[in-house]
């Protein structure tokens, strides 16, 4: 048995778990920054990094106990180290490298994109491959099919803003606070989705997604109609982003043969999303893997589990290596 201490840092969340080879978390600990930032509408990045300071040992320290662990019961212990803020990420990683040096095991390097993509592994290690994946977080919106051996082939993504940054964006606009996916969400059960018919940008142009013309119909369509519903806006909004999300995930699974359909990432937490694509693949006649909510957005266990696979596969990483802001998906085409 292989327990691995999983940090990530790499935002506005400070989580830690413990996994056992690679699927059997024994403890998920988050503590989220949420109420630090709301009050300037987005995440601060010097906020973020003084926070995860101050919260990443009693995190780790809280990890541990859930687990029943001690120090020295862990394996192996990684962190994200990319991508996400320079200055956030670099506090999980010296943690990380700190605790490994201490207890003299292994420290393991995480990319947050490869870790979002094994929350479908953590949540059925049966599932069937290949796999296609939409993440779509607050930083990224991306179709991964997912082949043997954990090898991951980017079919499209976002050409300006991600699906979390429209969600965001737009309920900044409307005024309803930070983050704005769950307030979206929230009001939108109370609108009706077909009450204005949004664009569905590049619906049948490729696999990319661009959502800054959906977000600024949105704006207009406020400001021309000052009197409309806003949980009908935020319904239309959501159907809109959904619409779009949904056709692509499907037209890839179709073009690369692939079994199941996933998401992952904040935004995979949308309740339409969620239901709509149970519906979409019993059209599409393939399972949907829906990792379930603390699993879709940032969280210590993903860290962990991915850390084993790249454990067994590349080896430790060196201590020397850094945090990487801007860190890619390794794809293999
Ligand atoms: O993956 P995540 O936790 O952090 C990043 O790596 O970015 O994603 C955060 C994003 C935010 O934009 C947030 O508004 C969005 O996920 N989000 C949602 C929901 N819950 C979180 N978007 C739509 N509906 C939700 N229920
Ligand atoms: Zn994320």
């Amino acid at each position: 048995m292989v327990a691995i201490l999983g940090i990530e840092t790499s935002c506005d969340e400070t989580a830690a778990a413990i996994v056992d080879d690679g699927h059997d978390i024994r403890s998920s600990v988050v503590s989220s920054q949420v109420d630090l930032h709301a009050r300037f509408g987005g995440v601060v990045p010097e906020i973020a990094s003084r926070a995860h300071a101050e919260l990443v040992g009693g995190v780790v320290a809280e990890a541990l106990v859930e687990a029943g662990a001690d120090l020295t019961d862990l394996d192996a212990v990684a962190a994200c180290h990319g991508p996400g803020l320079a200055g956030a990420l670099l506090v999980g990683v010296s943690a990380a490298k700190a605790l490994a040096l201490t207890l003299d095991i292994p420290y393991v390097g995480v990319n947050h994109l490869e870790a979002h993509l094994h929350a479908a592994w953590l949540e059925d290690p049966s599932v069937e491959l290949p796999l296609a994946v939409l993440i779509v977080s607050g930083g990224h919106t991306m179709v991964v099919i997912v082949e043997e051996d954990a090898r991951y082939r980017l079919i499209g993504q976002t050409v300006d803003d991600a699906a979390g940054e429209a969600f965001d964006k737009v309920a900044r606009f409307l005024g309803l606070g930070y983050p704005g996916g769950p307030a979206i969400d929230r009001l939108a059960r109370e609108g009706d989705p077909t009450a204005i018919e949004f664009p569905r940008p590049m619906l049948h142009d490729g696999f990319d997604f661009s959502f800054s013309g959906l977000k600024t119909a949105v704006l207009h369509h406020v400001r021309r109609h000052p009197d409309v519903e806003v949980r009908d806006v935020a319904a239309s909004f959501q159907e809109a982003v959904v619409d779009v999300l949904l056709a692509k995930l499907v037209g890839a699974a179709d073009e690369a043969g692939a079994r199941t359909l996933v998401i992952g990432g904040g935004v995979a937490a949308n309740s339409r999303l969620r239901s709509r694509l149970v519906e979409a693949a019993e059209e599409s006649g393939r399972p949907a893997l829906l990792p379930r909510v603390a699993l879709c957005t940032d969280n210590g266990a993903m860290i962990a589990a991915t850390a084993w696979w790249r454990l067994r596969s590349d080896g430790p990483t060196p201590l020397g290596c850094g945090a990487f802001p801007s860190l890619r998906l390794p794809t293999t085409d």
